[in-house]
This record gives C-alpha cells, sequence and structure tokens, in this order.
C-alpha cells in the first residue's frame, strides 16, 4: 500500500496574496536559465501596463487571451465530447517528434504505461489510489514535457479526449499551476469545473428534472433566473453528533476551494529541486496551514456551542460517521462511513503498518534526529526542522526518508475513507476524504489532522521558549487599539453549475447561454477596520501581525489557548519616532480574497478580449492562492460571541530572499519561488512555542476583547 520513494510529494502554501503590485516580467527565463530556455522564449510578457488609484494594472496580451480560451473551452462539459471544432483535428494523436519534449524519456513511459491500461474515462477518479497516482503524474509530466504551447495545446486535447476526465482535470490543473509559461492562467473556479464535488446530489436530479420538463430551463432567453433546488442540504449527513450545525461552514464552497487549490498548488506528488516547492518552506506550511484550519474550526464549533474537537484514535469504534450527499457524475454516491464504525476484518493489518510508521516519527521528533534515505542524521533540535518534520508527516517528494517514515497521511486517509481496501482499481469506491474537493466536509478530517499536529506541537515542545530579547521590539510600544463593531450574517449564494449537467449543443444553441445554479446560505461578515497606535522611538520598517482567538480570562491559559489562534493579518509597516496612527480594514487584508467571477462571465470577458474590444486585465483579488474574505470571522451570536484580537508588531527579520523578488506578484501567487513571505520569523509566531509567562508580555504586543454579533436576514441591512 506504500508508495514508493519518489513519486509523491507534497507542498503547502499561505498563500501570499498581496495588492502590492510589483512587475518584474520575464523573471523566470533569468532564473531558470538554459532548462527551461525554450519554455521561456514562449514566456508571456504583459504587453501593457497602467496605473490605475497608484496601483499598477497589467493586461494580458493576445497569445495570453489565446492559451485562456483554449482552457475554458476545453475543459467545458468535461464528461462529453469536445465541443468545438477547431480542437476536433487533434483528438486522434499526441505529437511523436522526441525533439518536442524536455524529456522523451518519461513521454515514453507514460505511453508504455498508458497502452499496459489507464483508468477508463467514466470512472471515478481518486489521486488517493496508488495506481491512479502513478498514473496522474505520468500524465503531469507528459504535459509539462513539452517544449512549446503548439505541443503542449495538442497533446491537452489529445488527454481530454482519451484520458479519465478525473485523472486529465488533476493533471492539467498542476500543470497549469505549476508550468512556467502558464504563469497567470486563470482556470475556472473548481466549484464550477466540477461541481458534483460541492453540492448534493439532489441538486443534480432537480435541475435535470426541470430541463426534462422545461425545454428553455437554463437558458438566458427565457429570462429567469434557473435555479436548481436542494431540500435537504446536509441534514442526515452528521446530525447524530450535532456536527450538522456546522454546516454551512464545513460545506462551503471557498473554504473547500481553498483547501484543494492548497494541497494542488503543493501537490504531494511534485517536488525536488527544479519545481522549487521547498523554497516556500513547504514542510512547515503544510504543518502551519493545517493548524491555522484547526484553530478556525475551532472558533466556529465554540461559536456553535460544540465543544473542543475530539482527536482520533486508532480504536474502534469510530463515533462520528459521515453521510456525504454528494454523488459522482455517474450518478454513484460518495461512500459513507456509518456512526460508530468498527473496522473490518482486513482494515488491522493495514493500521498496525500505520500505527508503526507514526511511532517512527515520534520517535525522530522525540531523539532528535531524523535519518534520511543515506543514513545521515538530520538534528530535529533547530528551528528550521519544522520543514523537515512537515515533509515527514505529509510524505511527500521533499520528504527525507519517504522509504522509511513512508506516507502516513495518505494512508490514515484511505482507511477512514473505508474506499481503497486493497488498492486494486476495481476495488476502489472512494469517500470524502480522498478528494481535496471534499475532505473538509467530514468530522473525522478535523480529528485526524488534531492527531497529526501532535507531531508539530511535539517538536515545538523541544525548542525552547521564545526570550523576551526574541519577543519585543526595543522603542517600540502598542498603546491602544480599537476595532469597529464585528457583525456577520447570511446570505443567499448562487453558483453555476451547469458544467456538470450533460449538454446538448444541437440547434444551434449556445452552452455559453446556459446557466443553471444551485443556491447556498453562506456566512459572510460586515467589512470592518481597526487602529493601532503605536508609539516608537525607532524609524524604519516593522512587521504587524493580527490574531483572533478565544477569549480568555487570565493570560495563563494561553499556554492551552495558543493552538486556537488564527493569523488574519500581516504587513509591513514604516514606523516614525513619536506617535503612529495605522488604520487597516479587512478589504486590505493581505491573505483574504473576494469572490471568483463565474465560467461563462469570465469566458465572455476573455472573448472580448480575443476579439480585441476590451483589454483583460490581469489581477489578484480572485486568487485561487487566498482564504475567503467572507469566512474571516466565525459566526458569532445575536448578543455577541466573546473572542480576543492579538497584534504585535516586531522589527523586519530579513527573509532569505526579499518578497516578491522572484515572482510577479500582480498576476501569480508565487508558488515555489521562495520569496512569498514578508519576513523569516517562523509562522504562527508567536504562538507556535510552549510560552515563558515570565518573559512573554512585552510592549509591542496587545491583546483586546472583542464581540462578534451574528444578524439574520433582514436585520442585516440595519445594523450595517
Ligand atoms: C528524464 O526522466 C527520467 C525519468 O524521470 C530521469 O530518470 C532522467 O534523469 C531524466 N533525464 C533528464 C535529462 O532530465
Ligand atoms: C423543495 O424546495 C422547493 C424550493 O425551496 C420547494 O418549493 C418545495 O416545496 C420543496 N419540496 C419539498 C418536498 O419540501
Ligand atoms: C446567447 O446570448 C446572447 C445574449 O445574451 C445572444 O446575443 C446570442 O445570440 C446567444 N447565442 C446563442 C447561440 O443563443
Ligand atoms: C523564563 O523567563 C525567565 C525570565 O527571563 C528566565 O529566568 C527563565 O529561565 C525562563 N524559563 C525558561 C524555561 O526558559
Ligand atoms: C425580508 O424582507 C423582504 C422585503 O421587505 C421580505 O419579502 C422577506 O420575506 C423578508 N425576509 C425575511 C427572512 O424576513
Amino acid at each position: 500500500m506504500q508508495l514508493g520513494s519518489g513519486w509523491y510529494s507534497f507542498e503547502v502554501s499561505v498563500a501570499v496574496l498581496t495588492r502590492t503590485m510589483m512587475q518584474r516580467p520575464g523573471w523566470l527565463c533569468v532564473l531558470f536559465g538554459t532548462i527551461f530556455f525554450s519554455v521561456c522564449s514562449g514566456t508571456y510578457v504583459p504587453t501593457s501596463q497602467a496605473k490605475v488609484d497608484g496601483a499598477t494594472i497589467k493586461y494580458a496580451d493576445k497569445d495570453f487571451v489565446g492559451k485562456q480560451k483554449f482552457f475554458f473551452e476545453i475543459l467545458r462539459h468535461l464528461h462529453q465530447p469536445i465541443a468545438f471544432d477547431e480542437y476536433l483535428p487533434y483528438t486522434k494523436r499526441w505529437i511523436a517528434e522526441p525533439s518536442k519534449y524536455t524529456n522523451f524519456t518519461e513521454v515514453t513511459e507514460f505511453f508504455e504505461a498508458y497502452e499496459q491500461g489507464f483508468l477508463k474515462q467514466g470512472q471515478i477518479f481518486t489521486i488517493y489510489n496508488y495506481w491512479y497516482a502513478k498514473q496522474t503524474l505520468m500524465v503531469y509530466r507528459f504535459f509539462n514535457n513539452a517544449i512549446d504551447w503548439d505541443t503542449y495545446y495538442k497533446n491537452v486535447i489529445w488527454a481530454r479526449q482519451n484520458l479519465n476526465e478525473g485523472m486529465f482535470l488533476f493533471a492539467l490543473t498542476l500543470s497549469v499551476l505549476h508550468r512556467k509559461d502558464l504563469q497567470g492562467i486563470v482556470l475556472p473556479a473548481i466549484y464550477e469545473l466540477y461541481p458534483h464535488y460541492f453540492f448534493d446530489g439532489d441538486v443534480f436530479h432537480d435541475a435535470n428534472n426541470r430541463r426534462a420538463m422545461d425545454g428553455e430551463y437554463g437558458f438566458h432567453a427565457n429570462k429567469r433566473h434557473n435555479v436548481a433546488h436542494s431540500n435537504y442540504t446536509a441534514t442526515f449527513s452528521t446530525q447524530f453528533y450535532g456536527e450538522g450545525s456546522l454546516s454551512y461552514f464545513t460545506d462551503d464552497v471557498g473554504l473547500n476551494a481553498y483547501y484543494y487549490y492548497f494541497m494542488m498548488d503543493y501537490a504531494p506528488l511534485l517536488g525536488g529541486d527544479q519545481l522549487g516547492l521547498k523554497n516556500d518552506r513547504r514542510g512547515e506550511l503544510y504543518l502551519f496551514m493545517h493548524q491555522q484550519l484547526l484553530a478556525r474550526y475551532y472558533l466556529e464549533r465554540s461559536s456553535n456551542g460544540l465543544g473542543p474537537i475530539q482527536e482520533l484514535t486508532w480504536e474502534s469504534p469510530i463515533g462520528t460517521g459521515y453521510y456525504p450527499m454528494l454523488h459522482y457524475w455517474n450518478g454513484v454516491p460518495f461512500r459513507a462511513r456509518e456512526n460508530n464504525f468498527l473496522w473490518r476484518p482486513y482494515d488491522p493489518i493495514k493500521l498496525s503498518g500505520l500505527k508503526a510508521h507514526e511511532e517512527r516519527i515520534r520517535q525522530a521528533i522525540d531523539l532528535g534526529y531524523v535519518v534520511t534515505r543515506d543514513g545521515q542524521q538530520i538534528s530535529l533540535r533547530q528551528t528550521e526542522a519544522i520543514d523537515v518534520v512537515g515533509n515527514l508527516v505529509s510524505g511527500n517528494v521533499d520528504s527525507v526518508n519517504v522509504d522509511y517514515y513512508k506516507m502516513i497521511e495518505t494512508t490514515a486517509r484511505m482507511i477512514l475513507a473505508q474506499g481503497d481496501y486493497y488498492g486494486s482499481p476495481s476495488e476502489v469506491w472512494p469517500g470524502v476524504l480522498m478528494h481535496y474537493e471534499t475532505s473538509m466536509r467530514d468530522p473525522a478530517f478535523y480529528q485526524f489532522y488534531q492527531r497529526l499536529l501532535g507531531f508539530y506541537w511535539d517538536f515545538k515542545s523541544f525548542l525552547p521558549p521564545y526570550t523576551a530579547e526574541q519577543l519585543k521590539f526595543a522603542g517600540v510600544e502598542i498603546k491602544s487599539v480599537s476595532v469597529e463593531k464585528l457583525v456577520t450574517y447570511f446570505e443567499p449564494f448562487d453558483v453555476d453549475i451547469s458544467n456538470g449537467l450533460g449538454f446538448n449543443n444541437g440547434a444551434g444553441r449556445s452552452t455559453w447561454n446556459f446557466s443553471v445554479y444551485a443556491r447556498k446560505q453562506r456566512l459572510n461578515h460586515k467589512p470592518f477596520s481597526y487602529v493601532l497606535n503605536i508609539g516608537s522611538q525607532y524609524a524604519g520598517k516593522g512587521v504587524v501581525r493580527m490574531y483572533m482567538g478565544p477569549k480568555m480570562f487570565h493570560l495563563s491559559q494561553l499556554q492551552y489557548m495558543k493552538k486556537f489562534f488564527v493569523e488574519m493579518d500581516q504587513y509591513v509597516v514604516d514606523l516614525v519616532v513619536g506617535d503612529n496612527e495605522i488604520k487597516r480594514n479587512t478589504r486590505e487584508f493581505y491573505y483574504d480574497i473576494r469572490d471568483r467571477t463565474t465560467y461563462t462571465e469570465l469566458y465572455m470577458r476573455i472573448m472580448k478580449a480575443y476579439r480585441s474590444e476590451e483589454r483583460f486585465v490581469l489581477d489578484m483579488s480572485e486568487a485561487h492562492c487566498g482564504w475567503p474574505d467572507r469566512l474571516l470571522l466565525p459566526k458569532g451570536h445575536p448578543n455577541g460571541f466573546p473572542m480576543s484580537f492579538f497584534f504585535i508588531v516586531t522589527p523586519y527579520y530579513a527573509p532569505k530572499l526579499a518578497q516578491f523578488s522572484t515572482f510577479d506578484a500582480t498576476y501569480t501567487c508565487g508558488t515555489g519561488s521562495g520569496s512569498k513571505y514578508i519576513d523569516a520569523l517562523p509562522f504562527g509566531f508567536p504562538f507556535d512555542r510552549e510560552i515563558n509567562f515570565s518573559s512573554f508580555a512585552t510592549k509591542n504586543m496587545i491583546f483586546t476583547d472583542v464581540a462578534v454579533y451574528h444578524v439574520d436576514g433582514n436585520q442585516t441591512n440595519e445594523s450595517l
């Protein structure tokens, strides 16, 4: 069941999203020198730019817009044949000339394996199956090896026609995210590309019924907004343990898309020197991102009156089951796990393997070193070694010894999802934990990561607490902070699910005029500002970090509560001597993104640019790599849910590579660039270590009590 070494690699990113505009076209060619030269010669460089409100705006050139158009068309109705005539000539053959590839050996390997049999079209794909993952990696390499766009797009067309749809989408997405000459390309949001992973089966059933009864259903021409309904959204799935009250959060399309993109940016099966994912402190990021998700989930639980997250144990029975209402495109329901689940006879064998592998990591942390594949020891008693631990735990390609420490995350998910007993393709029936798009719906996801994060806290417990010297900022003091009222509310949100419905292209009808929406209530908050007053005897750069966490009655509670602090914002300030008043609004938070433009709307814009009617703006406000701004605050209470905000301003500790120095932040997330981060402090600073209370509360930090008010429906407008 264990995957061989070297094929699986993992990277995690706290996407550093920024509205700071930088401009450095063509950096890749410089950075990657000759290896990528041929690829870079086709690299897109924006043709024009302008300044709007002082920020640089870049416009896509014709070549780039043409690529955008291609991806939007090739991904339309993925489970149906390609509907665009211009691509049909390339469906039968892939490009076979060795000179068209950077490494033809890999292409040959792919086709040899393909001849022997790949996952078939129409069958259920999951990346959590050994064979499918291997095949996906080969497809990814096949795409990535193409030396130019011409070879690339023709091969993509061939693959679209001949490979399994789920595998095709996975490999194509990886290649768009990681291929150097496709930086800045936007794909439609995953919940629109593959809505079956985000909406319950009854929604699609309703949509298909309505279409059968009304030929005009779904077309704008009928002058109606065409909504498909779900009558039972998530009511039975987790109600048994009261977890159902959180479904507005765990089913949220933005939340699940966030996790999916994170796992794709730092896909476990990718890594190595060439891709550079490890430049982004990938292992540390993996642990920190999951830790933050758990903290955020904890706050949502407590605002719903639910207790702490139970840590998963491998003892049967497992209390919380999960009954997804999701169905695959082919109508097969996702596999469920019943409440009080008992291991089946074949599970204990896999489990005892898993427990042994967990034990190896635990021992390494307690002994203070890991052993690499060639027998060398790496000390775990240094700050940076968290990166080594993170890679071990995720079992990615950059793990120092996947042969010995294995891939516990992958194995555990397979066992919990109960979808892959023997690893043989004919036996695969995945559950939600076997897809990045759906993992966060299952309460066991959080329980399992709570267990996995034991390694994180264990590692940190061996590092000395921060000293006052490390915490303080000489001459700088946060005097006060004031925060506006925090208000959350629910609002209806429509997601276009038409890409998941069958479409008949006949009768001159255009799929771009066809939109069916699934409506869901979702959490949002009113934008708010805060003001920090900082007194300084120092002029120069500082870095502000802002966190939210549970309300505390005494500082000593922080020893336990520090695990539940969520980072909300981080930015550089230029301090002057004297009083500094820093005002900031949630709209500026570095990590937060707005709603995505819909598939069809974006397509319309691309086509206008393609016909040179208007220019296509490259913009990061809807980037795939950020946290949905809507979910910044937990739901709260009608009469106020008490929380703490925490601010700390630290000296600027320069990172190895200055932020944005190796990528263009106006249109890419900088995955693998090594220059995403503002400074060099550990993620989660200063809550990541045990706290020494006799040196903790320095003057450059402040806690403040806040309350989150939840308002219902029509109250919203009055109180806003
Ligand atoms: C080509 O790929 C194969 C298989 O991944 C690898 O062993 C080989 O080193 C690669 N060759 C070059 C020149 O990168
Ligand atoms: C399902 O939902 C729709 C729209 O909300 C409603 O009109 C219909 O009556 C519901 N059906 C049932 C059986 O509750
Ligand atoms: C699609 O709708 C647009 C306007 O919304 C219209 O101009 C166009 O003719 C329609 N196309 C088709 C094929 O129905
Ligand atoms: C805690 O801080 C105090 C005061 O700086 C110091 O004397 C003590 O050694 C520290 N304890 C630990 C465990 O680091
Ligand atoms: C909100 O107000 C509108 C118009 O005033 C009304 O039609 C609707 O029923 C109200 N909804 C709720 C949930 O009170």
